[in-house]
């Protein structure tokens, strides 16, 4: 079944505010937990900062989509930034080239059901996150 979904740009500090706002209005719309919400929307707060200081600046798509009786957010982050040459590595706790923490993008793979990330140097990254209901 297709679902709505809507696409917002990550080209300032405001618009990871905004995308933090979306994610919490479509995690509460389907009545995800509030620790579900709260995880979804660190997850989201974590990857559009990464969009915006890492790859210049972006999009993130959400959609609430469903498997069988279960439904989900699912939040897609993509940019046409710089890429990440050694994902397995920028996955690692700790590992930051920008003198960060390191946790955004591990941390984030912790705080939901499903985290895929796909990035080519030179042309940029995608990470899809899902939290199920
Ligand atoms: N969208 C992206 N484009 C290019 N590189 C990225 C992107 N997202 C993450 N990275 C790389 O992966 C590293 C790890 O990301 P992560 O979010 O875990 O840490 P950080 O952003 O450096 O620090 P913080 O803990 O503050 O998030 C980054 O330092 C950066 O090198
Ligand atoms: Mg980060």
């Amino acid at each position: 079944m297709a679902s709505r979904s809507e696409v917002h740009p990550i080209a300032g500090a405001a618009d990871v505010v905004k995308v933090r706002q979306v994610a919490r209005s479509w995690a509460l719309e389907l009545k995800l937990s509030l620790v579900d919400q709260t995880k979804l929307v660190t997850a989201a707060s974590e990857l559009a900062r990464n969009t915006l200081d890492h790859g210049h600046g972006g999009t993130m798509r959400v959609e609430q989509v469903e498997n069988g009786l279960r439904r989900g957010i699912k939040l897609t982050f993509e940019d046409k930034g710089p890429g990440i040459p050694d994902i397995a590595m920028a996955l690692r706790d700790g590992y930051t080239t920008s003198g960060g923490l390191g946790l955004g993008l591990s941390g984030s793979r912790r705080l939901v059901n499903e985290f895929d990330i796909k990035s080519e140097v030179g042309r940029g990254t995608i990470v899809a996150i899902t939290r199920w209901k």
